[in-house]
């Protein structure tokens, strides 16, 4: 099945103008959500589609919103997370920069749904053009009435503002924005309490994936059991994947959930370079576990990638044919978590630095004897034991590529040389 939810209408010229999006119905599930729902009934609807987080951990998302206290007698903020800085990903970009208007949408009937009457959308500092177009977009919206006060003449109020961020991957960490949101250094926070009971400015909070949010207009539109139609049973809808590498044709795709990962790479994306074999996939942004090539038949739902061992994650897919060596791909990877650690809890700051270590001096032949064995149990000692998940997100990929390929990095050790690329 090909269908198209949120990429429809990518091909339209002008589509971030808002009289083109809305002589493509645009902004038809507000009203309809606006006169024929109250908030509640929103959520219920979410819930019965079956929609799960884009963002990376796949939570169901009415469940999600169902955990905002009612009458805390506090105001409830929506924050829409653009940071979108997992390497290998960039779906969220084509969705604020060719279609802002469905994210707009989408945030304003989730902030209706949640009695939000302050959203913000967290973009990351690199997407200059990104906010750019978001700002524009929002302007026309308030000229439109879609934003600001008695919305479409409803009693409904939402403001909705625009902060970047200034270039540091954690603040895509949910409490990292709320804290970088504050105009504070971007640490994540303790959990519990979570958000959703004491988050932006000690208020209830709920924080959602760009993609998340630009489903939610479709399913007011066409009805939950419309949705949840697409894809598989516990997996509903479709997924952007932004897949990167060794294919003849990267890009962003849309399918439904459940797609095997053998039609994306082979059908849709070109198969591989001339002369090339598939070697490993990366099948949720570098921060998952890695797939070797045999495992081409998984289904792309967040489910059945568990199962084989990984996470469907960012569906950032990153492709390797053979010309890869996989020390230095994982070295590379690294790398960027070391860097990106913020430094709160031992284990992921010490822990991610001594990895890059190690591994450096391993892709460069100087590993000893036995490095395999402190890397393992590096990433061991460095999983589910800190504050946010950025440790276990460096510590299970080292570990996948050394299990997955580990003669190759015994090749770097004992022959001190690259078995792949001949070095
Ligand atoms: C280190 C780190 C970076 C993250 N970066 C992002 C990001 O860039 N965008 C995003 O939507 N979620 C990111 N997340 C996940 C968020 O914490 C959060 O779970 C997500 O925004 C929730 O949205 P969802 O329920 O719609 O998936 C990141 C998580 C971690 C641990
Ligand atoms: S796990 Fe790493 S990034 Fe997350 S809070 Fe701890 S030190 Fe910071």
């Amino acid at each position: 099945m090909s269908i198209k939810v949120l990429t429809r209408n990518m091909h339209v010229p002008n589509l971030r103008n808002i009289g083109v999006y809305e002589s493509l119905g645009g902004y038809r599930a507000l009203r309809k959500a606006l006169s024929e729902y109250k908030p509640a009934e929103i959520i219920e609807i979410v819930k019965r589609s079956g929609l799960r987080g884009r963002g990376g951990a796949g939570f169901p998302t009415g469940m999600k919103w169902g955990f905002v206290p009612k009458d805390s007698g506090k105001p409830v903020y929506l924050c829409v997370n653009a940071d979108e800085s997992e390497p290998g990903t960039f779906k969220d970009r084509i969705i604020i920069e060719k279609d802002p208007h469905q994210l707009i949408e989408g945030t304003i009937i989730s902030a209706y749904a949640l009695g939000c009457h302050q959203a913000f959308i967290y973009i990351r500092g690199e997407f200059i053009h990104g906010a750019g177009v978001l700002n524009q977009a929002i302007e026309e919206a308030y000229s439109r009435g879609y934003l600001g006060r008695r919305i479409l003449g409803s009693g409904y109020n939402l403001d909705l503002l625009v902060h970047r961020g200034a270039g540091a991957y954690i603040c895509g960490e949910e409490t990292a924005l709320l804290e970088s949101l504050e105009g504070k250094r971007g640490h994540p926070r303790l959990k519990p309490p979570f958000p959703a009971v004491i988050g932006l400015y000690q208020c209830p909070t709920i924080i959602n994936n760009v993609e998340t949010i630009a489903n939610v207009p479709h399913i007011v539109l066409h009805g939950p059991d419309w949705y949840a139609a697409i894809g598989t049973e516990r997996n509903t809808g479709t997924r952007l994947f932004a897949v990167s590498g060794h294919v003849r044709r990267p890009g962003v795709y849309e399918f439904p959930m459940g797609i095997t990962l053998r039609e994306l790479i082979f059908e849709h994306c070109g198969g591989m370079r001339d002369g090339h074999q598939l070697k490993a996939v990366v099948p949720g942004g570098s921060s998952v576990p890695v797939l070797s090539a045999d495992q081409v038949d998984v289904k792309l739902d967040f489910d059945s990638v568990a199962k084989a061992g990984s996470m469907l994650g960012s569906a950032g897919v990153i492709v390797m044919d053979d010309s890869t060596c996989m020390v230095k791909a994982i070295t590379r990877v690294t790398k960027f978590y070391a860097e990106e650690s913020c430094g709160q809890c031992t284990q992921c700051r010490e822990g991610t630095e001594w990895m890059y270590q190690i591994l450096r001096r391993i892709e460069a032949g100087q590993g000893r004897d036995g490095e395999l064995e402190v890397l393992l149990d590096i990433c061991k000692s460095m999983k589910a034991l800190t504050i946010c998940p950025l440790s276990d997100a460096a510590a299970m990929p080292v570990e996948s590529y050394i299990q997955k390929f580990y003669d190759e990095f015994e090749a770097h050790i004992r022959q001190r040389r690259c078995v792949v690329n001949g070095r």
